[in-house]
């Protein structure tokens, strides 16, 4: 492809400056778009055929590679700290990688994985927009280095006495965010689902009354705000099925419209197959009132036997009495493949919840055997800050792409993100990088489509492949968490917050 990759080489640079996504926070004012930078988007290389891996490598290897290194003493302490968690018995891994038989049978295929940066997984674009993620598993340069080197140079044992002291995992499965903020206050869990080996796609949509589902914790008794939630298939076999869960709340007098797939919901957490969960900035959350009912809608793929599954969820309070200044609305899902809008103020909940109302994927249409990508744009009504960032795309799927537009027409991409349908992470943005959108700010968003032979995922390259629900419909939207300020006076509080942990971090390095 020709020479101008202005926007993801020029860009880049300029991102790595201080010029970064806080540099707008004096951009408030009123929106003056600049027409030709939309244009520029709409016809940018960018968002067109991608020549460079999927995973773009950083890891220039050094030409003089260490021979010295040993699996005892240099590469089991990262492979324990950074793979066991996944690949140890009875999770969810393909195979174990725990002594150094197993890690040395697996050398090739490791050594091909870290090198692209798909182990851990971890898909996104490192080399553009935002670096800095809360729950970014990723391998340092130099640990790559180190695991690449050693199988170069024959992935010998070494002396076993310098072997780490194996590690004590726990039995059954830990709640990730448990490290970071102990056990959950509450866990739901949704009603137990055959799901038959039929080879269709399954979607059940049980309504249960909260008190129903929660299979630990304490009785809630009281409105409370949620700090984080987490969820997960409740067995390792349901992961087999799980292809992903919208669990709603229905707070009390709300009214259901079965007609309305949507209406008097809002959301809890969106998930699917590799999300984890979300931990909201301070000072944000949402709130969960007893009797309330949660609304599931779960989406199963069969297996070759049937298999029982449910999903739990698990969520942290935040203490009691505290009361977040914000209210999030945890994942805004926004088409990135036609214009978009804000959701409507709800009376009841006193906020605005679009929950499923920028979804829609008809207008997808994607030739045989091409590249093909779809735009679509959101202007914010009201300023907002952006805590987190997830993708979705099914089999086609390539990359995504969230790019913003200030209203002093500064432009810059925000995320890029790799598409992996085995890995629908929710990728968390540290705080004192979270963007900081100005109402008015214009966000860009596009999807990338793989239909051709290329696509080792691709099930007929020969196809015409519209939008829809099945795993062989394609979709593109990408779920933004935000939090909406409703006047300009919060938004600057926000703004000077910034400044201030900014103030109070170490200098950047250079
Ligand atoms: C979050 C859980 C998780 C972590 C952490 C993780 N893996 Fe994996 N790994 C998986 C799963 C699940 C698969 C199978 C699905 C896939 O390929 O994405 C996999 C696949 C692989 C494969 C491909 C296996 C094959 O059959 O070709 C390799 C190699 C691998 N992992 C190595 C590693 C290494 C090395 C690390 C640490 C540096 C690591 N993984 C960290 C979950 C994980």
């Amino acid at each position: 492809m020709g020479g101008n990759h202005s926007v993801e080489t020029g860009l880049g640079a300029l991102l790595k400056g201080r010029v970064r996504v806080f540099s707008m926070l004096a951009a408030v004012g009123l929106m003056s778009l600049n027409p030709a930078s939309l244009l520029a988007w709409a016809t940018s290389p960018q968002v067109q055929a991608d020549p460079v891996a999927n995973y773009p490598v950083r890891v220039t290897l050094i030409p003089n590679p260490r021979t010295d290194l040993t699996f005892a003493r240099d590469v089991a302490p990262i492979i324990q700290q950074n793979c066991e968690n996944c690949h140890r018995p009875g999770n969810v891994s393909p195979m174990v990688l725990q002594t150094y038989q197993q890690v040395r049978r697996y050398a090739t295929r490791i050594r091909d994985r870290v090198i692209r940066r798909q182990m851990p997984p971890w898909p996104i674009d490192r080399t553009v927009g935002i670096t800095e993620f809360k729950n970014d598993p990723s391998l340092s340069d130099e640990e790559i280095r180190t695991i690449v080197d050693w199988i170069d140079a024959g992935a010998p044992l070494g002396d076993p006495a310098n072997l780490p002291e194996p590690m004590v995992w726990p039995d059954g499965i830990e709640w990730t965010f448990k490290a970071e903020l102990g056990p959950p206050d509450m866990v739901l869990q949704s009603p137990m689902y055959n799901v038959v080996a039929n080879g269709m796609d399954q979607w059940p949509t049980p309504i249960t009354p909260l008190e129903d589902v929660q299979i630990e914790g304490a009785p809630l008794t009281q409105d409370r705000w949620i700090k984080a939630v987490e969820v997960r298939p409740h067995s390792v076999e349901a992961r087999y099925v799980f292809h992903h869960a919208n669990p709603a709340l229905i707070m009390p007098g709300e009214i259901v419209d079965p007609m309305e797939p949507q209406s008097g919901r809002v959301k809890f957490i969106d998930s699917a197959v590799g999300t984890t969960g979300r931990i909201f900035p301070d000072n944000q959350g949402r709130m969960i009132r007893p009797g309330s009912s949660v609304s599931w809608a779960m989406h199963y793929f069969p297996y070759s036997h049937d298999i029982e599954a449910a999903l739990q969820v698990a969520v942290w309070y935040y203490p009691v009495g505290y009361e977040p200044e914000f209210y999030s609305m945890g994942d805004v899902q926004m088409q990135t493949s036609m214009t978009s809008y804000t959701g409507e103020f709800n009376p009841r909940t006193g906020t605005r919840d679009s929950s499923g109302r920028l979804h829609d994927h008809s207008d997808i249409l994607i030739p045989p055997n091409s590249v093909t990508t779809l735009r679509g744009v959101h202007v914010l009504d009201r300023p907002a800050m952006m805590h987190s960032i997830r993708g979705h795309m099914h089999l086609l799927g390539k990359y995504q792409v969230l790019e913003a537009i200030y209203p002093d027409g500064r432009w810059e991409i925000i995320s890029k993100l790799n598409w992996d349908h085995s890995w629908h992470t929710l990728f968390l943005y540290e705080d004192h990088v979270a963007p900081l959108f100005p109402k008015g700010t214009v966000l860009l968003m596009s999807s990338t489509f793989d239909n051709t032979a290329d696509n080792p995922h691709n099930q007929d390259p020969d196809q015409w492949i519209t939008g829809g629900d099945r795993s062989v419909d394609e979709m593109g939207h990408i779920r933004l968490g935000l939090t909406y300020f409703e006047n300009e006076e919060d938004f600057q509080k926000m703004v000077e917050a910034r400044e201030r942990l900014l103030d109070t971090r170490p200098a950047a390095q250079p």
